[in-house]
């Protein structure tokens, strides 16, 4: 049996940063499969998404360290870094986001934030006909689908490779290495 005995533990998101990952979730994820008619509620779910991300944003230069963005930004080396020691059966430990899981959070920060844009405009008579904006809005959301189920998925798996508690952390704020 794999010993599951906890070696080491540390604070690594604050309160802010786990209530706006779970919001944004249940805004986003009701906004995909239950309420995607463009009526009134999608429409201000849609707004509540982006203004978390618009806070988060901010949080990401003004927060605590492992929220900040200089903490996980994927620069090329330090991806090259993590994938080559990935690679190698050594993956390396991040308390904070590792590289990739950074290119992705920033990724699903930035389609929330195009496909609320989209959203607007569809409500704006300035684009009122125009189908494109329509056609953007719901390929990109088709997009995010799957990178929200492989961002899921990421989660589960490098848990188990780092055997770090990555999701329950996202709920306690503790991040826990057995
Ligand atoms: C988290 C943000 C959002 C997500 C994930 C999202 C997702 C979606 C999805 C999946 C659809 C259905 C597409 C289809 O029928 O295939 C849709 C439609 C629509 N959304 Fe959004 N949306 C978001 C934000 C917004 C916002 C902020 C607005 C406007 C203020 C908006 C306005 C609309 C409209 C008007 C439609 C209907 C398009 C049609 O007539 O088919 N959405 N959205
Ligand atoms: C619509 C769905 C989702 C979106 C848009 C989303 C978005 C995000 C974002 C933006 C972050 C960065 C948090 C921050 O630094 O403030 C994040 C982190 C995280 N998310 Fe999600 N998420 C979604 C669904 C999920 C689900 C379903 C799970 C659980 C299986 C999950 C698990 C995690 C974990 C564990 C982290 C932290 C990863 C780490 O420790 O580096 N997410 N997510």
């Amino acid at each position: 049996m794999t010993n599951t005995t906890v070696t080491s533990s540390r604070r690594v998101w604050d309160p802010l940063v786990r209530i706006f990952h779970w919001s944004l979730v249940t805004c986003v994820l009701l906004n995909l499969f239950v309420v995607d008619d463009g009526e009134t509620l999608h429409q201000w779910l849609g707004y509540v998404a982006v203004a978390w991300v618009g806070v988060r944003a901010v949080w990401g230069f003004t927060g605590p360290r492992h929220a900040r963005f200089a903490d996980f930004f994927p620069t090329p080396s330090r991806l090259r870094q993590h994938l080559s020691a990935l690679a190698r059966g050594e993956p390396e430990h991040h308390w904070g986001h590792n590289p990739l899981g950074g290119l992705m959070v920033l990724t699903l920060m930035v389609f929330v934030l195009l496909i609320g844009l989209t959203g607007w405009m569809q409500t704006l008579d300035a684009f009122w006909g125009m189908e494109w904006v329509q056609d953007l809005h719901e390929g990109l959301a088709e997009w995010l689908m799957p990178l929200v189920g492989l961002h899921a998925a990421a989660a589960l798996i490098m848990g188990r490779i780092e055997r770090t508690r990555l999701i329950k952390a996202m709920f306690t704020g503790t991040k826990e290495r057995y």
